[in-house]
């Protein structure tokens, strides 16, 4: 099966300058929601016209696009595909529009074409209001749909109607395409009259309309959010994940969780996630395109782009950035910053750090207030530390720089120059001790006063 993705349409009710289709549902762009889906099946072709460079650029490698200019309708836009269609294929048309239909569904859809080998099998429902909808027109055995604004007053009352979602026989389109016709209520090329014009169509009904709702306004928007985080809640649920509480908890569709993992309140996981047994995430987290290892704590904590094997404990206030790799039982504490750095086995930076492209070897201590300074205002420089060095107390590492292992910075130093392997490093001002000092200059201060 080839699958074929209308995406063309304006969109106008998101009142966005942005095209539809890219607007997000649990953090992914509605077009890849549907992509995702279609990829399921088999080759994806996606119709793009309104604001197509924003579309295309969304879109993954593989797809291939057809570019609809102007949009005169959805059977006008099959026809701008038309290089798609092969005649030995059956083609699936999704919306790029109507993002929560289950593989499910489509699995039936086809099933039910191949077995009748029909020409169309359309996807219908029964709507409480039809309006807007097409009608499925039967009589005995021949069906057609016309659009609500063609209908008569007897088709109004129909209320089984087009999801919009059908396979068609390659060959049949291919055949019939051409012989479409504007002349209607609305001046467009109507793909569903296809459907008349086929000697075998075939309907499979959909007893959940959910999944074929789609948005045009940014109300709908969101209840098709709380549709997707319901059902991905609960799926994940179900697979032995505890979610404390589902309302304030947002996991998106490419988010694996291992069994008895516990998300705790105020959690949001974006895109590619994988996260292990026996970890604990939130309150007060996000996470986005990361893998994490097995019993791993993450708290009141940002992380993107990050690595992190087992037993690893994180923040509270941690920000973890792109490039961050946290070996075994490393301890990340709060107001700690990471970026492009691997950080070894045991380690702990637990307070106040800045640590960006840094190569951190195993049971190394990273003391308070450490930065490594790796930006001149031109170009970033690595920071190395060996295994098991110490970093004193408010340190800056001004790279590029090499702790040796086994080393030692003192607190409040400033290292400009490599630091050999066992050494201890002072980068400060000598301390100076002045007897008495204090006490005199208060005396003095007390003399002038009485004087007044
Ligand atoms: C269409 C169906 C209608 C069905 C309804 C379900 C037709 C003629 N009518 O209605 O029977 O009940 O879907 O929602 O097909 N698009 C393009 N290019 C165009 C026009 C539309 O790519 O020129 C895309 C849109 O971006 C959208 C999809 O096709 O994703 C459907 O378009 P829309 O205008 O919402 O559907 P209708 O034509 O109103
Ligand atoms: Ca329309």
């Amino acid at each position: 099966m080839k699958v074929l993705i209308l995406a063309a349409g304006l969109g106008k009710r998101m009142k966005s300058k942005y095209p539809k289709v890219v607007h997000k549902i649990l953090g992914k762009p509605m077009i890849n929601w549907v992509v995702d889906l279609g990829k399921k099946f088999g080759e994806v072709g996606v119709v793009v016209g309104h604001k197509a460079e924003i579309v295309k650029s969304y879109l993954p490698q593989d797809v291939k696009t057809y570019l609809q200019e102007p949009q005169l309708g959805t059977g006008h836009a099959v026809m701008c595909a038309k290089q798609f269609i092969t005649a030995g294929d059956d083609i699936l048309i999704l919306y790029g529009d109507v993002p929560l239909l289950k593989p499910e569904t489509i699995e039936k859809l086809a099933q039910t074409h191949a077995r009748a080998k029909a020409d169309v099998t359309v996807l219908t429902f029964i709507a409480d209001d039809p309006t807007g909808y097409g009608r499925i027109v039967r009589n005995g055995e021949k069906i057609k749909i016309v659009e609500h604004k063609d209908a008569n007053e007897e088709q109004l009352k129909i209320k089984e109607v087009n999801s919009g979602i059908y396979v068609f026989s390659g060959k049949f389109l291919l055949e019939n395409l051409d012989k479409l016709s504007n002349n209607n209520a609305q001046g467009e090329y109507y793909l569903t009259d296809l459907v008349e014009m086929a000697s075998k169509v075939e309907t499979v009904l959909l007893d959940d309309p959910v999944q074929v709702s789609g948005v045009n306004d940014r109300v709908q928007l969101a209840q098709l959010e709380s549709v997707a985080k319901e059902r991905i809640l609960k799926e994940l649920m179900l697979s032995g994940v505890t979610v404390v509480d589902p309302a304030s908890t947002f996991v998106g569709p490419d988010v694996k969780i291992g069994i008895d993992t516990i998300i705790h309140p105020f959690t949001i996981l974006e895109g590619n996630i994988t996260i292990g047994e026996d970890c604990e995430i939130g309150p007060y987290t996000r996470i986005k395109d990361s893998t994490i290892g097995n019993n791993v704590k993450i708290m009141r904590s940002e992380v993107e782009g990050a690595i992190i094997e087992n037993n690893v404990s994180v923040g509270p206030f941690a920000r973890l950035r792109e490039g961050t790799v946290l070996k075994e039982k490393v301890k990340i504490g709060n107001f700690v910053e990471t970026k492009k750095s691997v950080i070894g086995k045991n380690s702990k930076a637990q307070h106040l750090t800045y640590l960006g492209d840094a190569t951190i070897g195993e049971d190394v201590n990273i003391g308070a207030g450490t930065i490594t300074c790796n930006y001149d205002g031109y170009k970033k420089y690595p920071t190395s530390i060996g295994d098991g060095a110490f970093i004193g107390s408010n340190s800056s590492l001004v790279a590029p720089v090499k702790i040796g292992k086994g080393a030692i910075v003192g607190a409040g130093s400033v290292i400009t120059e490599d630091v050999p392997d066992d050494a201890l490093a002072l980068g400060r001002a000598r301390q100076v001790i002045k007897e008495n000092w204090a006490k005199m200059k208060r005396e003095a201060m007390e003399n002038a006063n009485h004087k007044e």
